[in-house]
């Protein structure tokens, strides 16, 4: 070891923790419905992924709850249906700027309740939930113009149910067109993540939004299953697995009711030999390691071109050695905690499935901690396209890398999926990028980045990805009627 080597090994970050006394959480919660707290009869505790610390209590919605809650956005629907545009505008407006006052206190919450890092609840999930607000605010008295020619009007209740990767992001997806558009509202949050949608019921409270407008229920996939059935729902709009996805669109065949889906992924990130590769390695990295791989539309296939293919896994691997694994509320945290003990069972299954099909595994050396759920961030190369690892979505920091010699072949392999939501391209070339980006079948196709995320932009998939878009016009058409 060179002189200069050791006085670099002496370096280190010192910790930057966030304080989360910025966070007051109340022992329990029950549901939130019609503008009031709903005692709840079953619940259960909602704990830190990182830390597997008890955080609250919080209902398991149960029938009764559901029956409630979509009978009071049933009563306040006729009343916000018919508000003046520009006054439901108003109500948007105020939520997306509390939202932004009280940005801190969400973003720690967030990262305790879901195990993300700080700096990316503060700096992605906040300003992008208050962004969607915003932007669907500008949006509520402009319909007409949105969509000429015919005659815009909500639906009436819409049932939403979210996951847990980006719980209040989710939420705002969800609830702002919703609201634009003139509907009212029950949304269930993921079981594991309640916390920032029980707090984002006082952000309502304080915009004096009109009771029964925004109702949320917590609970587990039996209060969603019950939520999806209920009659009085006009529209399902959900996100999460392709599996549950499924179970919903056989729930709903011949109800009438509306549905859009937001599934899983396995996106190709290819990255081709022209391309500014130092650029390209940020770019992979954000792909896969962002959120700790909990990402639909997470790069998870990396496809490299051939001759580039060996230098690039090398600087991958040294980058992946400075990704800072850790406490989610310290500033410097690169990787987080994996969201649950469930979600890191299916991470090591597939891992190990890997390992076991001939994959070469590659981890960086870093020190878990030992509470708490983790796990390294992980690149395989030697993958053949059969493995599971190049199949099945993760949802992990968990890269299987491929390799390609033409762009034929590139598209090829990118398109070999049973999902379409996402896809990335690096090259130096603008002629490739349109090129790829006609063959890729993703809904989304990022050209020399990657995870860019914008309300005014919609996102969706094809086939087992789902159908729909959230975001930008796309995504308020699914909350209106648009015949004459
Ligand atoms: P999940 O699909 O079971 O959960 C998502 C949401 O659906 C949660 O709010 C859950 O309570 C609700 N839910 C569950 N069963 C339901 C049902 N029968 N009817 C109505 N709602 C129901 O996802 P899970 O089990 O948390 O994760 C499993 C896998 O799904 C992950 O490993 C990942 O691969 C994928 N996933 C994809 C997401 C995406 O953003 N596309 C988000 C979450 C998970
Ligand atoms: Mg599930």
């Amino acid at each position: 070891m060179t002189e200069l080597e050791q006085v670099g090994e002496r370096w280190d970050y010192a910790p930057a923790p966030e304080s989360r006394e910025i966070v007051q959480l109340r022992d329990r919660y029950g549901h939130y419905v019609g503008g009031t707290w709903r005692e709840a009869t079953d619940t259960y505790t909602t704990i830190s992924p990182s830390s597997e610390e008890p955080l609250a209590q919080v209902g398991q919605g149960t029938a009764a709850d559901v029956d409630a809650a979509v009978a009071a956005a049933r009563e306040a629907f006729p009343v916000w249906g018919a508000l003046r545009p520009a006054e439901r505008a108003k109500y948007l407006f105020r939520i997306a700027r509390i939202l932004q006052e009280r940005s801190r206190e969400l973003a720690v919450l967030e990262s305790l309740n879901g195990g993300k890092p700080i700096k990316e609840s503060r700096d992605v999930d906040l300003p992008l939930a208050a962004a969607h607000f915003f932007y669907y605010a500008g949006w509520a008295d402009k319909l007409e113009y949105a969509f000429p020619n015919s005659t815009p009007r909500p639906l009436g209740v819409a049932g939403q149910i979210i996951p847990w990767n980006f719980p209040l992001l989710m939420l705002a997806w969800k609830i702002a067109p919703a609201l634009a558009a003139g509907n009212t509202v029950v949304l269930k949050p993921a079981e594991t993540t309640p916390l920032t949608a029980l707090v984002f019921c006082d952000v309502l409270r304080q915009a004096e939004l009109p009771p029964g407008v925004v109702n949320i229920l917590t609970g587990d996939g039996r209060t969603g299953a019950a939520l999806v059935e209920h009659p009085g729902i006009d529209k399902v709009a959900f996100t999460g697995s392709t599996e549950v996805g499924k179970e919903i669109q056989r729930r709903l065949a011949g109800t009438g009711k509306r549905l859009t889906l937001e599934l899983g992924g396995k996106a190709a990130n290819v990255v081709f030999d022209d391309c500014a590769l130092d650029q390209a390695v940020e770019g992979i990295v954000n792909g896969i390691y962002f959120n700790q791989g909990h990402v639909c539309c997470a790069g998870s296939r990396l496809l490299l071109q051939e001759s580039i293919a060996e230098q690039a896994v090398d600087k991958l691997k040294r980058r992946l050695g400075t990704l800072r694994v850790g406490e989610p509320l310290d500033k410097n945290t690169d990787v987080g905690a994996i969201n649950s003990a469930q979600q890191l069972a299916k991470i090591r299954e597939l891992v190990a499935s890997g390992e076991e099909e001939g994959a070469e595994i590659f981890q960086p050396e870093c020190r878990l901690p030992e509470k708490g759920y983790w796990f390294a961030p992980t690149v395989f190369t030697n993958v053949a396209q059969s493995y599971r690892i190049a199949q099945e979505e993760i949802f992990g920091p968990v890269l299987s890398v491929l390799t390609f010699r033409t762009p034929e072949e590139a598209v090829e392999k990118a398109n070999n999926t049973a999902y379409g939501l996402s896809a990335g391209v690096w090259t130096e070339k603008g002629s490739r990028i349109l090129w790829m980006a006609e063959r890729l079948r993703a809904g989304v196709v990022w050209a020399n980045t990657f995870n860019r995320f914008d309300p005014t932009s919609p996102f969706g998939g094809y086939r087992e990805s789902g159908f729909g878009r959230e975001g930008g016009l796309h995504g308020l058409a699914p909350y209106l009627e648009l015949g004459e």
